[in-house]
């Protein structure tokens, strides 16, 4: 059986380099669907949800060309189909992505219910709910859902309950194509929407308002081809960035956008960390010189603090002088890893979305698992200053967002290796 040893390490030290967003390369790898015409895409990372996705799109009728192991070239002359097979659908929750592109140049769609990492209930009402809104009709079966309209969608205006990242992505790309005009309003406000808006632009979308909580787009008759180049990911920059904080190490992490992680930068800092940013490099430089203090996190939408850095920064919290609180106000079941540090000796309470969390001077290896791909992350994060062996199993969850994780961490110094037993 497959685990990630990690053992106690002295202070990360050097440079990492991070990849492209992937969840920023997920929705424009689905918006390739939009046009008939040529599309290259570079900079996605070599992650096994990004394959998922091409598989998706050769299931549909794409040809798939790799430039790379980081681009690709896209041509979606002809949809073959418009029903996504079930097995790729169940592997990840983001391959109901090609759902509005379908919609928008099809007309019509069928996809199983989403998988993907199981946090929360993570429905997709609000995902049909802006659907309907543009005229679709929708038959919800079992463990299927299928989407169609009568003749062309029809732009509408269109209120999301909270404002959900995939469903902000999800409607904007069933617009482009929709007669008239479209208001998304309560949209998500995420780096990764801009990313995706900016791609639909160059593809010859109308689209304003991208970053802000409405987005309004003007429907146009059809899409040309174009190149883009994926921002760097924000999440994975964060996780070494607390890797080198709870080593008390000394980091430069390369290819990232500060202002992409305000909140996560913010709260370093509050708890004693030095942050170094030098942007017109992209890069930014993390240091510890002193004790590390207890802050309190709460996540929230963008710009808030991300959910996705949420069990890092808890579990550098385990080991920060004084007490810490972090309320999860986006999914309402991750605090998976809770159980799982609390082998390792950390000191936290839950009750209901909240935890907290009590500093101790060392933690203890244990036999662990990865509950989701961010959780994962944040093991390895505690086994570097923790006593002993820290063995994580499930690792395909880390796989899943981490590209050369083992690597990229050993190039740092860390004590980490791939053992199969
Ligand atoms: C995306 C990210 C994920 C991140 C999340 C929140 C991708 C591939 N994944 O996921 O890493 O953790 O944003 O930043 O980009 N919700 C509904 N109804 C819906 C849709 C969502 O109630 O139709 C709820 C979810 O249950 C959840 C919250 O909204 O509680 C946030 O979900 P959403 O923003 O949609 O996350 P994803 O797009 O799935």
């Amino acid at each position: 059986m497959e685990f990630i040893r990690v053992r106690k390490s002295g202070p990360l030290k050097g440079e990492v380099t991070i990849e492209g967003a992937k969840n920023t390369a997920l929705p424009i790898l689905a918006a390739t669907i939009l046009t008939k015409e040529e599309t290259i895409i570079t900079d996605i990372p070599p992650l096994k949800d990004i394959e998922i996705m091409l598989d998706v799109l050769r299931s549909l009728g794409a040809d798939v060309e790799r430039l790379d192991d980081k681009s690709v070239r896209i041509h979606v002359k002809e949809i073959k189909t418009h029903i996504t097979p079930f097995e790729l659908m169940n592997k990840m929750r983001a391959s109901f992505l090609v759902m509005g592109p379908l919609l928008s140049r099809l007309g019509k769609a069928v996809n199983g219910l989403p998988g993907g990492c199981q946090i929360g209930e993570r429905p997709i009402d609000l995902h049909l709910k802006g659907f309907r809104a543009l005229g679709a009709n929708i038959e919800e079966r079992m463990d299927e859902i299928s989407v169609d309209v009568d003749g062309k969608l029809k732009g509408g205006t269109i209120y999301l309950d909270f404002p959900s990242v995939g469903a902000t992505e999800n409607l904007m790309m069933a617009a482009v194509l929709a007669e008239g005009e479209t208001v998304i309003e309560n949209a998500a406000k995420e780096p990764e929407i801009v990313d995706l808006s900016n791609f639909l632009s160059k593809l010859g979308s109308k689209i304003r308002g991208a970053g802000t909580s409405t987005i309004v787009i003007e429907g146009v008759n059809e899409l040309k081809g174009a190149r883009h180049r994926v921002i760097p990911d924000r999440i994975e920059a964060a996780t070494y960035m607390v890797a080198a904080a709870i080593s008390k190490g000394d980091v430069l992490v390369k290819n990232v956008i500060a202002s992409h992680i305000r909140p996560v930068i913010a709260k370093l800092k509050e708890m004693g960390v030095d942050i170094i940013e030098d942007p017109d490099e992209d890069e930014i430089r993390v240091r510890v010189t002193k004790e590390l203090v207890g802050t309190n996190v709460r996540t929230l939408p963008y710009p808030g603090f991300p959910t996705d850095v949420q069990s890092q920064i808890m579990t550098l919290m385990t080991v920060a002088k004084g007490d810490s609180v972090v309320e999860e106000t986006v999914f309402e079941n991750r605090f998976m890893h809770v159980e799982e540090l609390r082998k390792m000796h950390a000191l936290i309470v839950t009750d209901g979305n909240e935890a907290r969390i009590v500093g101790v001077p060392n933690l203890t290896g244990a036999m662990v698992k990865a509950t989701d791909l961010r959780a994962g992350a944040s093991l390895i994060i505690a086994g570097l200053v923790a006593e002993g062996n820290t063995d994580i199993y499930d690792t395909y969850h880390i796989y899943r967002g981490y590209h050369n994780v083992i690597e990229k961490f050993r190039a740092l110094g860390a004590d980490i290796e791939l053992i199969n037993k």
